[in-house]
């Protein structure tokens, strides 16, 4: 704790005199989210870096939320305290996949959930994220067939909710993925009196049972609005910390014991103070790549307000 506090303050001194706004993940680590100037989810996330009044961000976040700070702010120096944090889901589809789609269906849309990274932002039509996704989809042509990348637990979400086909990839989050159904029941055996939050990430038998499935920003919102005290939270453990902090008193339940993003946690106050020290590593996108995939990202901002 001791050495927490040390680090922080001379993190608060650093970030002031080189001119760095840092924008956390709710998934980072308590004593990160603490130091940061923004904690958000990843659409949050990116509104702020475009909003950011400093001339240099930091992203504490996985590889595609630093990327896409980059492709937003193009004028600006983008930060990671470690590029190696990266998302398995988001790195599993290629562009070729998109393009073979492109080509069997000329008219089709290609819907991308943020979680990817640039090479596929830039041959994507419009980015989403989950506090997102089922508004933005709603907007495109219910003619249009769409290839809605790459999770398929969101997808499949996101056309319940608007019942609509989508095309679907095989590809999930290796933590969201593995909440199962028994957990779930476990736990609300456990705490009949609980509310049960999810993410969409989750698959479809877990989200089947929720009261609520949501961003991580509407997990954290919900249960701090919520009058009910017992939350069963399916989602990374890291939300846990701005529920406490908001309302202290209620009571969070993980729906599982290992729900961990193993790269999210790879970021520590060491981390950034050294980022800090040395202003590396810095994140750039290929300008043609860049310019391609800002398009799919500002669409997204426009469709989402
Ligand atoms: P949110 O957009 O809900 O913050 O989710 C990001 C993410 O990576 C979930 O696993
Ligand atoms: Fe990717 Fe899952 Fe980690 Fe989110 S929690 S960054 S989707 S691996």
């Amino acid at each position: 704790v001791q050495q927490n506090r040390q680090l922080a303050e001379d993190i608060k001194r650093l970030k002031k005199e080189k001119d760095v706004y840092i924008i956390a993940h709710y998934y980072q680590r308590p004593e990160v989210q603490d130091i940061a100037d923004f904690v958000g989810d990843s659409y949050a996330m990116a509104v702020a870096a475009k909003d950011s009044p400093c001339a240099n961000i930091l992203v504490a976040g996985v590889d595609f939320m630093a990327e896409s700070a980059a492709i937003l702010c193009p004028d600006k120096t983008v930060l990671s305290p470690e590029p190696r944090a990266t998302c398995p889901m988001a790195n599993s589809i290629e562009v070729d996949d998109v393009l073979q789609f492109k080509q069997e269906h000329p008219d089709g849309l290609v819907v991308s959930y943020v979680n990817t990274p640039a090479g596929i932002k830039a041959v994507t039509d419009i980015c989403v994220t989950s506090s997102n996704a089922v508004k933005i989809i709603n907007k495109l042509p219910r003619k249009a067939r769409i290839f809605f990348i790459p999770d398929t637990n969101l997808g499949t979400f996101v056309a319940g909710q608007l019942d609509r086909e989508l095309d679907l990839f095989p590809s999930h989050c290796p933590t969201h993925a593995h909440i199962t159904k028994a957990d779930i029941l476990q736990r609300k055996a456990e705490h009949p009196e609980a509310e049960v939050l999810v993410h969409p990430e989750c698959d479809p038998e877990v989200v089947a049972l929720a009261d609520y499935v949501g961003s991580t920003a509407g997990i954290i919102d919900y249960a701090v609005k919520s009058d009910k005290n017992t939350f069963i939270i399916g989602t990374e453990c890291g939300v846990f910390h701005k529920i406490q902090q908001l309302s202290p008193d209620k009571e969070l339940v993980l729906a599982q014991d290992d729900l961990v993003c193993p790269n999210m946690k790879s970021i520590n106050l060491k981390k950034i103070l050294s980022t800090l020290e040395t202003m590396e590593t810095k994140i750039t996108v290929p300008e043609a790549t860049r310019e391609k995939a800002a398009l799919a990202l500002e669409k997204m901002i426009e469709y989402a307000s």
